[in-house]
């Protein structure tokens, strides 16, 4: 299989802060082209790795990367939608993890691949779907949703400056036959948005893709049921580390993180604080790590990565 053209952002920052353990149980929820599963691989003596992808071409692609490691039982290759975390390591008769690594979004070999409609930048059908197995895409989203939850997507998944006149134009050309293609849609939105701002502010379809990818494959939705089970899962002194691209996302994780690490509102004056109402979980990282400089330039895509991480108490 040709070479998987993703750079793994974050690499030692995300590991490093599992503070990896050579005989635990870990797992990497976001598989991709393998990176961070081969830095957990190589600190691991006999623990074992579990790593999730919902994509197929991940999974084919790490069989091989991989093969010794599979053979020897250390390294499991999981096909699933990582909000099924629970489920699927209990088939696996793992019941609690040392440590769970997120990279989040796609890969660049999911992004770049001109046949997967993930990209304004190359013509293809219009899907977005990680997962193959999946029927929701995105021209089924374009084409058959009603407007306003076509405006709810761009408005709120991705920040569009513009909306509603995208809204309104992707109805008024689907009113006419159905939408199939990116560069379609790219047409679409360009006669949506104003001149002025067609020229500001990167590629003028970057946000509605965004949106239409999130939406497509509920990615709010997903991270919020895993990390959820994530919390569960962790051992005592386990940890989460987990690398966000875009503000939606990193909101979400700061939020669940700093429920589970507050303390709860208590009466004033007490003099001493009950051991049951100290918070289960530390946090790790009271600001996200952030790629260095250096990082940042060799790879672009690094360039909104923010890393923060939870421990176990
Ligand atoms: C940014 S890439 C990960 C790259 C990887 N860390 C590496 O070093 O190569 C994200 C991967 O996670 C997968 N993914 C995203 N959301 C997922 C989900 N909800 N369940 C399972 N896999 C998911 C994508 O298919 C993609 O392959």
């Amino acid at each position: 299989m040709a070479e998987f053209e993703h750079v793994t952002v974050l690499l030692h920052e995300a590991v490093a802060l599992l503070a990896i353990n050579p005989t635990g149980t870990y797992v990497d929820a976001t598989l991709g082209g393998g990176g961070h599963t081969g830095e957990i691989l190589k600190q691991l003596t006999t623990g074992k790795l579990y790593s999730f992808d919902q994509d197929d071409t991940a999974i084919k692609y790490n069989q091989t990367r991989y093969a010794d490691e599979i053979a020897a039982g250390k390294l499991i290759l999981i096909h699933q939608n990582f909000r099924q975390l629970k489920v699927a390591l209990a088939e696996q008769h793992v019941t609690a993890v040392d440590g769970i690594v997120y990279d989040l979004g796609v890969s660049s070999v999911q992004f770049d691949d001109g046949q997967r409609g993930f990209s304004y930048n190359y013509d293809a059908e219009l899907d977005m779907r990680m997962d193959q197995r999946q029927t929701l895409t995105a021209k089924t989203i374009v084409n058959d949703w009603p407007f306003n939850d076509i405006l709810r997507v761009l408005s709120r998944y991705g920040e569009d400056r513009f909306p509603k006149q995208v809204a309104r134009k992707i109805e008024q050309h689907r009113d006419k036959g159905p939408i199939n293609t990116t560069f379609e849609l790219v047409d679409i939105i360009k006669e949506a948005i104003p001149a002025p701002a067609r020229r500001k502010g990167g590629h003028p379809a970057k946000r509605t893709f965004q949106a239409l990818r999130v939406a497509v494959n509920d990615e709010l939705g997903a991270l919020e049921d895993s990390l959820t089970q994530a919390l569960e899962l962790l051992a005592p002194s386990g940890r989460i580390s987990v690398i966000t691209f875009q503000s939606l996302e990193d909101r979400l994780v700061k939020q669940m993180f700093r429920e589970k690490t507050s303390m709860p509102d208590l009466p004033a004056g007490l003099p001493v604080l009950p051991g049951q109402f100290e918070p289960d979980y530390k946090l790790l990282t009271r600001k996200p790590v952030l790629p260095s400089e250096t990082e940042m330039t060799d790879n672009h895509r690094s360039e909104s990565a923010k890393l923060r991480g939870i421990e176990r108490q």
